[in-house]
């Protein structure tokens, strides 16, 4: 084990609000690990003019406020996506707002939002230095505008990042999901995309939506006919769950919020395939739910990831899982008879 994989099992202690905290604290002093060596080159990756160095990427939620980009980039994230970020300050729900789901491998969140505002994150996005960083919007919970608030918190945060996700698919603040039904989308991707390319005096920037697992099969078709009538630039599939499968044991399970990990991997899983064949291949997804292997994040690209994010396995098992996944996946991706990431992108459907 790592001195960092050390000294997360004594946060593994701690009530898990306060062990987030913590490890953002440490990845911000720049007390974290790093990744030793360069990427295999197997895993480099080329995405909207972007040069992944590999394609798993930290899940939005674990820096919500830009404050540990440049560590986790460091530990060896090929990308990170902070957020989600609001146009104002906000504390989001009581707590405790977060869970430990120990014997399913699964994590229960109700943070709400919680967020330091656009005005910060601007700040400490314009001096992160290196390395690919999205920015995830959000709405403010007390906003009679919500439409207002995405394109505020884009105009500001365009410039300062390499893609915009509009998160419209987090079960945490009330109305949010609702704005996946297809006329709302519709106006929504449009004035995001105006104010984005406002603020960045022009020029333009990949923008994403992040879609929930809990979609009826209309909304599935409404949400693919979207995306490709905006021309939006890719989805990620998929934010966290309200269902709790009859399967969970942990004493936490019925806890309200969304549930992420292990349980979470096969339905989101299904979904990002079902959105590539709605799709047709035509839109870069970004698979996200219980990836904690690279077996997980292989199966992700061969249902139809570009990349892959990770958050729940991170946070209950360290930062020892990354240079594992990434191992792993370079040897399953040779051994599919792969040259690259790209090349195994939707082979699944092939
Ligand atoms: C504690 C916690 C907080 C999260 N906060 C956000 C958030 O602010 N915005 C967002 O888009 N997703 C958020 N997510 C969802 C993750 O980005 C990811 O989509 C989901 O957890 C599935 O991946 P995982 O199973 O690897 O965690 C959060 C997840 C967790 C566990």
């Amino acid at each position: 084990m790592s001195i960092a994989g050390l000294a997360f099992s004594l946060l593994r202690g701690l009530d898990p609000e306060r062990a987030h905290r913590l490890a953002v604290w440490a990845l911000r002093q720049g007390l974290g690990p790093r990744q030793v060596g360069a990427d295999d080159p197997i895993l480099a990756t080329r995405l909207w003019g972007l040069e992944f160095p590999n394609p798993i990427g930290l899940a939005a939620g674990f820096d919500k406020d830009a404050e540990a980009c440049r560590g986790a980039l460091r530990m060896g994230f090929g990308f990170v996506e902070i957020g989600t970020v609001t146009p104002k300050p906000q504390p989001g729900n009581d707590r405790p707002r977060v869970f430990r789901l120990p014997k399913d491998g699964a994590v229960i969140n109700r943070y709400g939002f919680n967020s330091k505002g656009i005005a910060a994150a601007a700040e400490r996005l314009a001096a992160r230095g290196a390395g690919i960083v999205g920015a995830n919007i959000g709405r403010n919970r007390e906003s009679a505008d919500a439409l207002a608030d995405y394109a505020a918190a884009a105009c500001r945060l365009a410039p300062v990042s390499d893609y915009l996700v509009i998160n419209v698919s987090s079960p945490n603040t009330p109305g949010l999901r609702a704005l996946q039904d297809r006329a709302q989308l519709l106006q929504l991707v449009s004035m995001v995309r105006v104010a984005a390319t406002e603020g960045s005096g022009g020029e333009t920037r990949p923008l994403l939506v992040k879609i929930a697992p809990d979609l009826t099969a209309d909304d599935k078709r409404d949400i693919a006919a979207v995306a490709m009538e905006s021309h939006v630039d890719g989805l990620i599939i998929s934010n966290t769950t309200i269902e709790r499968p009859a399967s969970l044991k942990s004493r936490r399970r019925a806890e309200a919020g969304g549930l992420s990990g292990a349980p979470l991997f096969a339905p989101s899983t299904a979904l990002l395939a079902e959105m590539y064949r709605l799709t047709g291949g035509a839109i870069p997804l970004i698979g996200a739910g219980g990836v904690a292997d690279g077996a997980g994040a292989y199966a992700k690209i061969r249902a139809g990831a570009s990349l892959v994010q990770v958050y729940t396995a991170l946070a209950l098992r360290g930062p020892d899982i990354l240079p594992g996944i990434k191992r792993e996946l370079a040897g399953l991706l040779r051994d599919g008879g792969f040259d690259s990431v790209t090349q195994a992108v939707g082979a699944d459907h092939r």
